[in-house]
């Protein structure tokens, strides 16, 4: 069985396609930079209905597939924003009804975990989804995936990205950040914001911004954000996986890509006598192979959806999806 899936929810515009057994047959991302400033979720959106039928073509042609070799469609549902979401569902549910095939519209947070558990050969983990919109800490109990912690605020990304631009580092500036933090030699004093399971960054960019002001160098301020930020990360995550008795951390999202946050997750899983997991770069960012496993594992579960279930869902959250898979 061959599924499509079109990932949607924010700056990717995302087509894959897997087999039954989640082999990757195409996995073509396309990620929106705006010319200047943040990302407008209107421009975002321009942008995916521009590309995203030569991105299907391409993700075919890479696949060496043709449409009628297509047995499902999946999207991203949600969460996400709006008019990203709409594009996604919007091509699904062009092809679904041109080519008479089901359709599926699964949670973006979900596919996170799924294609981890498929790829990676973790089992039961805790994921760390860490990405721009998206900062959670997520792992399956009485069966539903359930959110053990989350941002309060900003995902992690965006917070990182939001620094950059105050630092005249440019947009996506995580990697940038992750270079100059290498330099770094001075921690500087950071609001070290854990609420409960909870976190938040917004009051930690403000003050790396004043430290800006202050004239410490850049390498420390980068520095200090990411120990700040990624300690808030690993003891959220570690407290989740103390309290649900798991022994294996997934991580997932842009942000995973960042080596000091993994070099500190792995560094608490193995105190803990647990393990980590990463996917491949291409299967932990956004992307469209995740959606289409993720769409494959909820039709052989049995899931059907008419045109009518699939409303994009922009706070579509990760415990509202029914778990008819595991
Ligand atoms: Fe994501």
């Amino acid at each position: 069985m061959i599924t499509l899936g079109i990932e949607g929810t924010a700056h990717t515009l995302g087509v894959g396609i897997t087999d039954e057994k989640c082999n990757v047959l195409a996995n073509v991302i396309e990620m929106y930079r705006p010319p200047e400033g943040g990302l407008h979720p209107r421009e975002a959106a321009n942008h995916h209905t521009d590309i995203v039928a030569s991105t299907i073509s391409k993700a075919l042609t890479d696949a060496k597939l043709s449409l009628k070799d297509i047995d499902v469609i999946s999207f991203s549902k949600g969460p996400g924003l709006g008019p990203c979401l709409r594009v996604a569902a919007t091509a699904a549910r062009a092809l679904s009804v041109r080519l008479n095939i089901p359709i599926i519209g699964v949670n973006h947070c979900v596919a996170h975990v799924e294609i981890g558990n498929a790829t990676t050969g973790c089992t039961d983990p805790v994921l760390l989804y860490a990405s721009g919109g998206n900062t959670q800490i997520i792992a399956f109990a009485n069966g539903r995936y359930r959110i053990f912690g989350e941002t309060l605020d900003v995902g992690i990304g965006n917070m990182l990205d939001k620094l950059g631009r105050e630092l005249d580092l440019g947009y996506y500036a995580g990697p940038t950040i992750e270079k100059l933090a290498k330099e770094g030699t001075e921690l500087l004093d950071l609001p070290y914001s854990v609420k409960g399971m909870d976190i938040a960054f917004s009051g930690i960019m403000t003050s790396a911004v004043a430290l800006k002001k202050k004239g410490h160098r850049l390498e420390d301020i980068a520095f200090s954000v990411q120990e700040t930020c990624f300690a808030m990360l690993a003891e959220v995550t570690e407290r989740a996986m103390a309290h649900v008795g798991k022994s294996e951390v997934l991580m997932g999202g842009g942000v995973a890509q960042n080596k000091r946050l993994r070099g500190m997750i792995e560094t608490m899983a193995k105190e803990r006598d647990a393990k980590m997991f990463v996917p491949l770069p291409r299967l932990c960012i956004d992307n469209g192979a995740m959606i289409a496993w993720l769409g494959h594992i909820m039709y052989d579960s049995g899931v059907r959806m008419t045109i009518d279930d699939t409303k994009v869902e922009q706070r579509f959250r990760t415990d509202e999806v029914n778990v008819t898979w595991r």
